[in-house]
Parts: structure tokens; C-alpha cells; sequence
């Protein structure tokens, strides 16, 4: 059964059964918490608490849609045989229509009947009682009456089975899972059934924490909310071993030259479907938000494309049959068809430009190395070259690889590192000079100070550099990262990536939203946890950085709301609260290096 067909008979199927097909929404969502558009219900979370009446705007409380859907979580795990960035999950929906019976019902006649599968087992959640959600012995019982022998229904926890809520609040609840048999004999998981039977106003990380003061409310009627990815169902209904044998992947990777690698065919194809629907839905290539994403993208192809010397108009046949594969059903793909190409070409020029660059500092300095006959016992560049080029013209380490692999050479990759270290570190040998590297009470690398009065003046700053890396985030995208920070008595210094200058009025945004925050006088909490769970909670930390297993993670919270303001690992001192900073001021931003910006602030 084609991937066309069994779209077809999902939608045909809930509409039999009552349900109204309700076109997907653009991945880019109406919720501004929410970057790109990651599951079906997003689209339908007012119909959920009652903000909006399905009723009156789709004659019914059931729908069912065929959404586009896009996870930057997985973008460093395509290539494997199940992972995308973008996917279409089927999904039925109830907003107080029916609850678990029905739903369980029938997701387990669609894929036994309707798709002739077997179910291997499903899971159901075992409960949690710190947040007051009891086992599922509802769903248990409901399976069984299916005929799942109890050996077939595992209870499992928080992480796997409860879903929600996406972004800054909303629906949320346990969720049963249905896992079938692929190709190779795996066992996948399919489809998610959600039943939202709690609303919880505050992001997943809070609810999961459970430091924010606040609590699960009952949603008024329960409902239903499902997720099946199309291509996961494919796979185990035309059993094939990954999803890139399935007939969504078949012809595009057809087109893909034979030097390509099994993974990067499956990057390359991935990332080409992601292109296009993106486009297609308005993101433009930027060094914000979607836009970013949609350039990393971009830029990884483009990667491939020079280093396997692949023409341009690979790309556009690929893109070409994601068209005719895509336009009937999703007509946005076939009416942006030309912005979509002309996109791709505008982004290859400017980029190669850059990379044309680097790759032939780098081919000279190779040139220069054979003809010196300066050669250790392996042909290798010293780290500190390749790390020159990975600062100036953006060389990736596997740009620097594949180039030298190419010509029989290596980098020192234990030299790189510290390199990369070094860099890092620049900006404390600096102060330690002035300082004279003595006489200092508090040194912590990061901060210094030597006397008790410098030491609260540095305390006070480095809550603001914390304050200062949310609000960065907040005006400048997610995406911005701590590259280094420093701070003596007379201000903070922060070195972050980001790859174009700081416009003024951002600036002016940015110190207000600081300032906003330190007025508001929230908490600094602190707590020891697990390195894991930190990392789970989206603590923000140095990159590349070794931690230990026990971490401090400093969080600025608002004592009321328990909206959380800023979390990061850091070893302190902070202020307790952030009105003692009194109020900073943004005196510099200028570049530190290539894609590295740099501002400096001071106490008010
Ligand atoms: N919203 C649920 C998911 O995406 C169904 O898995």
C-alpha cells in the first residue's frame, strides 16, 4: 500500500467514524512560544480548554488531519533508520466528544483492519503521584478487552508516556503507545494516544521540575489527541528495515549520486523535504529563529554538495520530485515552487563565498606543508592551523576533515581542542595580567575581585550576565550560545555566537528587558541535581564543557508566577534577589571573532 493511499484511508476512516478532516496548519505556529509547529493538536489547543468552539467552526468535537511537522530535537539523529526533521503525523482529535474507549478503539481497528498490522504491545502510564495522576488502569482494562494479553501492556513513566504542554502552557496528560513490527524485526513505536485530561500553565520543564509552585488543573472536558507519523507507518505497513526504503524516500534517493554515503543520502534527502516545506510556509534563511534552522539545513547540503563535488541541479531534481510527490495534497509546495528554488540558489552563492574561502587557505596551507617536506611520521596540520580556519571562515570540523581525508592529510584533533580551550580562556589571562595574578580574594576564572566591596559589585554583575544571556535569547533567538564570559569591578564582558552585528534597537530591547527583570525582583534559586537532569530541565550551559555528575543550576524565578526567567549551570555567587543589581547598562557590542559577538555592561 503506497504512502498516498494509506493518507487517504486515515482521513476516510475518522470521517466514517464522525470525525471532521481538517486541513494541516503552517509550521510555523500561531503560539510565539513555540518555534516550528511539532505536533498535530497545536493548531487545536483553544478547542481543548474551551477558547474556541469545534462545534461551530468544524460542525463537529471530532477532527482528524494530516499535519506537517517539523522537530529541531532530531536533527543529529537523521540519518539513522527512523529519524526525521520533518514528518507528517496523521492524527484524530476529540475536544469533550469521546475519551479512552473510543479512541483506543479505533487506533486499534485502523491498524489492525484498515492496515492489516499487528499490534507487537502498547504501553500505558504507571502514574505519578508528585503531581496527583494516578496509573492508567482505564487504558490496561480497555486493551485487554481488545484481546492485548496483560504481557503486552507495559506500564512505563513521566518521560515516555505524558505528553504536554507544548511551549508556555497548555493541554496535557498520560498518553497510551502502540508499537508494531518493521522490516528488520524492530519494534517501533507508532502512534501516541494523548489523553489531555490536565491543563498546566507553565512549560513541560516546570511541570517536570515541579519548583514552580504551580499545579495540574482539570481541564473542564477531557479530550483526546493523537499523533502517528506517516513515514514510521509506512515503514511498518510496507515492512521495510528503515523509512528510506518506503516509497516517500524510494524516488528521492534515486537521484542522489553514488559517492554519497548511506547517511548522508538520508541527511541530504531529509533536509530537501525540510527545505521546501519551510520555504513554502515563509521562512526565509537568517540567523534567527526558523530562519536559522531552515539555513543550517541549507548549509549542511550545501556542505555535501562541494565536498562531493555534486552539482547544483542534484538538489533541484530532488526538490523537483518533492514537488510532484508533495503539490496535490499540500498545494502550498506546488504554488511556491519557484520562491522555493530561488531560495536554495540565493543561500548557495552567499555561502559558498565563505567556504570557497576556507577551503583554499586550506588547500594552500596543505600545498605549503607537502612541498617543506615538513612532514610528521602522518601528514597532518597542526591543530592551531585548523583551528584559525574554523574561527575565520566557519570550516567545520567535518568541512576540515572531509577536505583533508581528501588529500591524504588529518588535523590534530587533540591540539584543536585545545585550542579551542585556549580561546576560551583568553579573556581570563588577560584579567589575571592586570590583576598580576595575585591579591585577589575571589578568582573564579569567570569572576574576580580583591576586595569584600568588588566581591558584591562582581555577585551583583553576574546575576546580570545571567539576566543578560535570557534577554539575548529572548530578542536574538534561541540559538544564541555563551562562547566565554568575564567580569571584574568595572563591568561584565559576554561572548556569545551569533553571526551579525546587534542592531541598536535590539540592544535598547535588550537592556530593557534586563532591567524589566531585575524591577520585577525575582528569586535566584539554587539547586544540586544530576548533570542529566539539568540537561533535561534545558539548563543552559557552556558548550563542549565537561561537567561533573552533580551540578549546581542557578534559576531566576518570579517568587508568584514561577515563571522561570533564566536557568543555567553555573557555580556562583549570585544575589538572592535580582533588585539588589539595581539596574545595568549596555556600554559595547562589537565582534570577538567570526561568529562570535561581544558586548560589555555595567552597573547602573
Ligand atoms: N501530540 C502527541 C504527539 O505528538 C499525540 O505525539
Amino acid at each position: 500500500m503506497e504512502a498516498q493511499e494509506i493518507r487517504k484511508r486515515f482521513l476516510e476512516y475518522f470521517k466514517n467514524h464522525g470525525h471532521t478532516a481538517v486541513p494541516s496548519s503552517s509550521l510555523i505556529p500561531d503560539d510565539p512560544s513555540v518555534l516550528l509547529t511539532t505536533a498535530g493538536m497545536q493548531q487545536f489547543k483553544p478547542y481543548y480548554t474551551g477558547k474556541a468552539d469545534a462545534i461551530k467552526d468544524f460542525g463537529s468535537l471530532n477532527t482528524a488531519s494530516v499535519q506537517k511537522s517539523f522537530r529541531t530535537s532530531d536533527i543529529e539523529e537523521v540519518g539513522d533508520e527512523r529519524h526525521l526533521t520533518f514528518f507528517e503525523m496523521l492524527g484524530n482529535f476529540s475536544f469533550g466528544g469521546y475519551f479512552k474507549k473510543e479512541a483506543i478503539t479505533f487506533a486499534h481497528e485502523f491498524l489492525t483492519k484498515e492496515m492489516g498490522l499487528e499490534i507487537s504491545y502498547v504501553t500505558i502510564f504507571e502514574g505519578k503521584d508528585a503531581i496527583g495522576v494516578p496509573k492508567d488502569e482505564d487504558s490496561r482494562a480497555i486493551w485487554l478487552g481488545l484481546g492485548i494479553p496483560p504481557e503486552k501492556i507495559i506500564e512505563q513513566g513521566m518521560d515516555d508516556v505524558f505528553w504536554g504542554p507544548t511551549g508556555s502552557g497548555g493541554p496535557c496528560g498520560p498518553t497510551t503507545e502502540i508499537y508494531c513490527t518493521n522490516g528488520a524485526g524492530q519494534d517501533i513505536e507508532v502512534w501516541n494516544i494523548v489523553f489531555n485530561e490536565f491543563l498546566f500553565a507553565g512549560s513541560r520543564e516546570e511541570l517536570n521540575s515541579g519548583s514552580s509552585g504551580k499545579k495540574l488543573e482539570k481541564l473542564p472536558v477531557p479530550g483526546v489527541d493523537t499523533g502517528m507519523g506517516l513515514e514510521r507507518l509506512v515503514m511498518v505497513v510496507q515492512k521495510t528495515p528503515t523509512i528510506f526504503e518506503t516509497d516517500l524516500f524510494y524516488s528521492l534517493l534515486q537521484l542522489l549520486p553514488d559517492n554519497l554515503d548511506d547517511v548522508k543520502r538520508r541527511v541530504f534527502a531529509d533536509h530537501a523535504r525540510a527545505m521546501a516545506f519551510l520555504i513554502a510556509d515563509g521562512v526565509r534563511p537568517s540567523n534567527k529563529e526558523a530562519g536559522y534552522v531552515l539555513r543550517r539545513l541549507m548549509r549542511r547540503v550545501m556542505v555535501f554538495e562541494k565536498l562531493h563535488k555534486i552539482p547544483p541541479h542534484i538538489l533541484d531534481t530532488v526538490i523537483h520530485e518533492i514537488i510532484h510527490m508533495y503539490g496535490d495534497f499540500y498545494v502550498e509546495i506546488a504554488h511556491e515552487a519557484n520562491t522555493i528554488r530561488s531560495t536554495i540558489h540565493e543561500e548557495r552563492d552567499k555561502f559558498l563565498k565563505t567556504l570557497d574561502r576556507g577551503i583554499s587557505e586550506l588547500l594552500q596551507l596543505i600545498e605549503k606543508k607537502k612541498q617543506s617536506g615538513d612532514l610528521n611520521p602522518i601528514n597532518e596540520i597542526s591543530g592551531t592551523d585548523a583551528f584559525y580556519l574554523h574561527q575565520s571562515y566557519g570550516l567545520t570540523e567535518d568541512v576540515l576533515e572531509e577536505i583533508l581525508v581528501l588529500e591524504g592529510f588529518a588535523y590534530n584533533e587533540a591540539q584543536f581542542e585545545e585550542e579551542r580551550k585556549k580561546h576560551q580562556e583568553i579573556s581570563r589571562a588577560g584579567q589575571e595580567g592586570k590583576f598580576g595574578g595575585h591579591g585577589l580574594i575571589l578568582d573564579t576564572g569567570e569572576l574576580k575581585a580583591g576586595t569584600e566591596e568588588e566581591v558584591k559589585i562582581v555577585t551583583r554583575l553576574h546575576t546580570a550576565t545571567h539576566l543578560l544571556q535570557a534577554a539575548l535569547r529572548k530578542v536574538l533567538g534561541d540559538d544564541v550560545r555563551q562562547m566565554g564570559s568575564d567580569i571584574t569591578p568595572e563591568r561584565t564582558r559576554f561572548d556569545f555566537a551569533f553571526s551579525r552585528k546587534v542592531t541598536p534597537e535590539e540592544l535598547k530591547s535588550i537592556e530593557q528587558i534586563v532591567n524589566d527583570a531585575i524591577k520585577k525582583d525575582y528569586t535566584v534559586e539554587r539547586v544540586e541535581m544530576p548533570y542529566a537532569e539539568a540537561d533535561k530541565l534545558g539548563a543552559l550551559h557552556f558548550f563542549k564543557e565537561k561537567y561533573p555528575d552533580m551540578v549546581n543550576v542557578y534559576s531566576i524565578v518570579h517568587s508568584k508566577t514561577g515563571e522561570v526567567f533564566s536557568r543555567e549551570l553555573c557555580g556562583g555567587p549570585h544575589v538572592e534577589h535580582t533588585g539588589e543589581i539595581r539596574g545595568i547598562h549596555i556600554v559595547k557590542e562589537e565582534s570577538s571573532s567570526a561568529g562570535v559577538r561581544r558586548i560589555r555592561a555595567k552597573l547602573e
